[in-house]
């Protein structure tokens, strides 16, 4: 190995810069500035780019090219993977927007198919083009006939994500004919599908579950109407859908709808990059949600506040077994990669839990753990030196509960929330000329080169 103690390398400051120096095709601007870069008696310039929202980066584009370097950043805590005009999020204000709307005012004021079309297409509908849209939607609700029958081979018990994203990535063999992702009218079809039969397929997995036969989807309701009933009406009796459950849930939805470039919507972009389909791009977006880091967590948070609930709801013992090295056990629920100060979800979700339960005439016990525990780590030094708050699945889980829908179905919630902020995320990518595949590098920390011997000598 070289030695390049003697040339270490330095990343200076860039230069103040001067002021704008240009705005390109991709609407980001160059700064006037760069960053210098000086490494084995060589010294490069890396250009400096700034967002609409002032967000600085460092393009090294021409790294690796110029000088043979790569970077390594495990777990992308510092890497901007794309440009993107879909989210904005500033996690040390607690500021999260769609296409530059604040995510209180959607959640107030607009709907789940409104903000999925906002989301998707950039803008909010005319009226309209609402109403295309809930149209061009409300006519792709039934799945197949035949795909009904795959439900046969899962056993009672298998958990619904598995179902979820089983189903999804099967819906691309009854499209053939309609889902190259580089021809636009196969992805307009491709993306009214997914949003239209997710919520199928996800009500049939819970009736799967529970033995129940399967509701048709029942057009003449609303997107959430449809979704509920398909849960909870049966053939032998009327179902009518509560308002208050159906706003509920928009809301929740309308929070879950994007989040920029977390763990899922990474893995959409990923596997859509190779061109992959889009029911196959999005299946693998609702495997990694399935995770407990990551959407799964909504589980976690009530199957946590369960067992603190039947261990007497003591929360500062807790507290301490989540900040014990020697345990595995963490707050789930609480801590995010971004926001360092507080998620403007988890606030809009505590208030509307209270609401909820409050109209519902429901005591759910957990609801006062989860108080307790928040209470609790928020004095506690451990959280707050490490800025760990509460997010967005802290409270769900409990308006979740209190409208009837099985803690396994959770994060099936979560997948229909964030469903537009998938597809918006993956049409930005496959439309946009200059995308390549995703293909990270990495740095070889194994055996190096070693000769093969007969198994009679190892
Ligand atoms: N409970 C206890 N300690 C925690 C928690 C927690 N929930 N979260 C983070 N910490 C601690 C870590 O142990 C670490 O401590 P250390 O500095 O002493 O080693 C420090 O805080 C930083 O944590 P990291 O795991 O390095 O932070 P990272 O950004 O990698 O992880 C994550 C973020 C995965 C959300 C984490 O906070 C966590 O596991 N939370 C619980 C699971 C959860 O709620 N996930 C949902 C996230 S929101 C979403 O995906 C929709």
């Amino acid at each position: 190995m070289k030695d390049h103690a003697a040339t270490a390398v330095g990343l200076s400051r860039w230069r103040a810069p001067q002021g704008i120096q240009t705005t390109t095709q991709d609407g980001t601007r160059r700064m006037a500035g760069a960053a210098k870069l000086v490494y084995d008696g060589q010294e490069l310039e890396l250009p400096i780019i700034e967002g609409t929202e002032n967000e600085r980066a460092i393009d090294i584009g021409k790294l690796r090219g110029t000088t043979g370097l790569i970077t390594v950043d495990e777990g992308f805590v510092n890497t901007g993977s794309c440009k993107s005009g879909v989210t904005f999020l500033d996690g040390e204000q607690g500021i999260l927007r769609y296409r530059g709307y604040p995510i209180e005012d959607l959640a107030e004021k607009s709907t789940f198919l409104e903000v999925a079309y906002l989301l998707i297409y950039g803008e909010l509908p005319t009226k309209e083009q609402y109403e295309d849209f809930q149209h061009s939607i409300t006519v792709h609700t039934m799945i197949h006939e035949d795909l009904k029958r795959l439900y046969d081979g899962y056993p009672k018990d298998s958990h619904p994500m598995s179902i979820l994203s089983s189903m999804i990535v099967t819906l691309s063999g009854y499209y053939t004919d309609s889902s190259d992702p580089l021809i636009p009218m196969h992805r307009e079809i491709s993306m009214a599908r997914l949003l239209a039969k997710t919520p199928t397929i996800a009500a049939y997995s819970y009736k799967k579950s529970i033995g129940q036969p399967f509701v048709y989807p029942r057009n003449n309701l609303s997107y959430i109407g449809n979704f509920m009933n398909m849960m909870f009406s049966v053939p032998a009796t009327d179902y009518e859908v509560d308002p208050v459950i159906e706003r509920a849930l928009d809301t929740l939805l309308i929070l879950h709808a994007d989040h920029e470039q977390n763990c899922s919507t990474s893995t959409v972009r990923l596997v859509g990059s190779s061109r992959a389909n889009l029911y196959a791009t999005i299946a693998s977006g609702v495997c990694a949600l399935w995770g407990p880091l990551h959407g799964g967590a909504n589980q976690a948070v009530i199957e946590m506040l369960s067992r603190v609930h039947e261990d007497g709801g003591d929360a500062k013992k807790y507290i301490e077994l989540a900040k014990d090295k020697n345990s595995t056990f963490r707050l789930m629920g609480f801590g995010h990669r971004v926001y360092k100060n507080f998620d403007p979800r988890a606030r809009i979700i505590k208030k509307a839990c209270d609401d909820v339960l409050k109209k519902m005439g429901v005591h759910d016990p957990l609801l006062e753990i989860a108080k307790k525990l928040e209470e609790a780590a928020l004095e506690d030094e451990y959280f707050v030196e490490r800025k760990l708050y509460p997010n967005v699945d802290f409270y769900s889980g409990i308006i979740y509960r209190a409208i009837g829908i099985p803690t396994d179905m959770f994060t099936v919630m979560f997948a229909l929330g964030r469903m537009p902020g998938w597809i918006a995320q993956w049409k930005e990518m496959i439309e946009n000329p200059g995308t390549r595949i995703g293909r990270p590098r990495q740095v070889y920390n194994g055996a190096t080169e070693r000769r093969y011997q007969d198994i009679g000598k190892r």
